[in-house]
């Protein structure tokens, strides 16, 4: 008997669309489970999407991992990204609002990191790239 509550890691390959609609789905699960506020459940489920589209159009594909966090005065949700693609070779100007390599807008980076609490980047050209996002409750 589960509570529905303890959500333990669930992982998602980011390889399709679909799977990006598969991790949106998970963020808004946990996100509820955490008890996090409709407009934060909003915030990092938009960020998740960003993030995972990144993987899997500039990463070519890679996977999703979702988490609880509890550091004891409040529950969050963490994502963790990864990806064995080429990297982001100028991190700073990555994060820059409206720079896109993809003739995107250039503002999913930027904004997902405005959209959480913790926004962490590991990226090389031999290990390709791992973003770590939490959201925490209010
Ligand atoms: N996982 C990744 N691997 C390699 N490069 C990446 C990755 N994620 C982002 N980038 C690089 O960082 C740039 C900025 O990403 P960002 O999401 O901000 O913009 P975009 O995807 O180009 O456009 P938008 O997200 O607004 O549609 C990308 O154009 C790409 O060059
Ligand atoms: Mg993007």
């Amino acid at each position: 008997m589960t509570t529905g509550v303890d959500l333990g890691p669930q992982a998602q390959a980011i390889g399709s669309d679909e799977d990006v609609v598969r991790v949106r789905q998970m963020v808004r699960a946990v996100a509820v489970a955490v008890k996090l506020s409709l407009v934060d459940q909003t915030k990092v489920v938009t960020a998740a999407s960003e993030l995972a589209r990144n993987t899997l159009v500039y990463g070519g594909g890679g996977s999703a991992e979702v988490t609880t966090v509890d550091n004891g005065r409040r529950k969050g949700v963490r994502i963790v990204f990864a990806d064995s693609g080429p990297g982001i070779a100028d991190l700073d100007l990555a994060l820059t609002d409206g720079y896109t390599t993809g003739g995107g807008l250039g503002l999913g980076l930027s904004g997902s990191r405005r959209l959480v609490d913790e926004f962490e980047i590991e990226t090389s050209a031999e290990t390709g790239t791992r973003i770590t996002v939490t959201k925490w409750s209010r």
